[in-house]
């Protein structure tokens, strides 16, 4: 019989098992194999660390100085009408990894235009901006390589440093000098790894000076421009650029594509030759299957968009300094961002969760960041500015925080 016309099972029929080989019968699962989980969450309640998911409703009535839609293009038509449209042409997935069905020419076309409005030669998309870094770190590294990483780091770089299997230097947060002592003790191939802008406090990399404290000893720099692109330099084309070291032979950068522009996925950017590599050997872009139309069509769309009006970019961080300024004056401890993100301290994690908490009852979504997500142990609001907020906006998520603001 053609399988087409096979008669369905009955529901409760149990599979056949496979022909000559008996099954034994299972014992009943006891779920002994998990209690030790029992323990680790009471461990997390102890200490103040518990995590939950709240899922947001389309339409949420909370300010929202939470997200990283820094340009306040998630939802912009433009973007939404370019993912839908991609959507419909190409499907909802990929299909396949990039090597084998998952590049289309839509792929081809977000490629080349990130890599023209960042600066690079080259461009390669990946389905993510954690898998950009794991495929760059580990693809430009070998077991004999010396990676000097930022203490600062973002998790995603980090997690690249541990699958490298390169020998890591951690070294003190945004200190070319401390790079340059690393390297200078190292014979052969080096990498230094540093975000563009650090997740946790906001605060700018000396990205001149570690280049320079690379080109010392031949060493390569890979930036994680995460939190630089659509927000730092002319355009909104990255901190890359903005530093002159865009396009430059011993420079690799990453950047996501879910924060300024309002989509997913990520893209490592650098020499045609380095992309080259990461097409043969990086196993996060190899066995990973591409991005999905969707996400590729909403980018490329907000690349234009961007494009057409650079002065969002300029908005962004015109309303970070303008928040900080705010809560400053009011009496909070903030640093001085030099992105979108705002970053206030917080006592303790308790009270950081019970600040995030209050904020949200009164109408505000913020982030919290506690250990382990923050290197220093110090517990923060983590409010991130959008070009899109209007003064009063800004001056209603100010007072909140400060009515909300625990003792000191
Ligand atoms: C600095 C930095 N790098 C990389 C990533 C990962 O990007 P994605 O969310 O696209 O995986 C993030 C996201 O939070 C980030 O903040």
């Amino acid at each position: 019989m053609p399988q087409d016309s096979a008669p369905p099972l009955p529901r409760d029929t149990p599979p056949a098992p496979p022909a000559g080989r008996a099954v034994a019968a299972l014992r009943p699962a006891s779920g002994a194999a998990f209690d030790w989980l029992d323990t680790a969450r009471a461990e997390r309640r102890r200490a103040g660390l518990v995590r939950t998911l709240r899922p947001r409703p389309a339409d949420s009535p909370l300010l929202d100085l939470a997200g990283n839609d820094y340009l306040g293009l998630a939802r912009h038509p433009e973007v939404t009408r370019g993912a839908a449209a991609a959507a419909h042409r190409w499907g909802a997935g990929a299909t396949g990894s990039r090597l084998v069905t998952g590049s289309t020419e839509l792929h081809a076309r977000l490629e080349a235009d990130l890599a023209a409005f960042c600066g690079f030669e080259a461009a390669l998309v990946l389905s993510s901006g954690y898998t950009a870094n794991l495929a760059a770190v580990t693809a430009l590294t070998a077991p004999g390589t010396l990676v000097v990483s930022d203490a600062g780091n973002h998790a995603s770089l980090i997690d690249g440093c541990r699958l490298s299997r390169a020998r890591t230097e951690v070294v003190p947060h945004a200190d070319p000098a401390a790079v340059r002592t690393a390297l200078a003790g190292h014979r052969g191939r080096a990498l230094a790894v540093t975000d563009a802008v650090f997740s946790v406090d906001g605060d700018a990399a000396p990205l001149a000076a570690l280049a320079d404290a690379c080109r010392s000893r031949d060493a390569a720099l890979l930036v994680d421009d995460a939190h630089g692109l659509g927000v730092l330099g002319d355009g909104g084309r990255g901190a890359v650029r903005a530093a002159g070291l865009a396009g430059d032979a011993d420079v690799v950068a990453t950047v996501t594509l879910s924060k300024s522009l309002g989509a997913q996925g990520g893209a490592v950017l650098g020499p045609a030759r380095v992309i080259e590599h990461l097409v043969n050997t990086a196993r996060s872009f190899i066995f990973d299957t591409g991005l999905a139309p969707a996400a590729a069509g909403g980018a490329l769309a907000a690349l234009r968009l961007l494009g057409r009006e650079p002065s969002r970019a300029a908005r962004v961080r015109r309303v970070a300094r303008d928040l900080h300024a705010r809560l400053t004056a009011a009496g909070l401890t903030a640093a001085r961002p030099d992105a979108a993100v705002v970053s206030v301290r917080a006592p303790s994690p308790e009270a950081a969760v019970r600040w995030a908490a209050d904020c949200r009852a009164a109408g505000l979504a913020v982030g919290c960041f506690r250990p382990p997500s923050v290197p220093d142990g110090i517990s923060r609001l983590r409010l991130t500015a959008r070009a899109d907020l209007t003064d009063a906006q800004i001056a209603a998520a100010v007072r909140t925080v400060v009515a909300t603001a625990p003792a000191a």
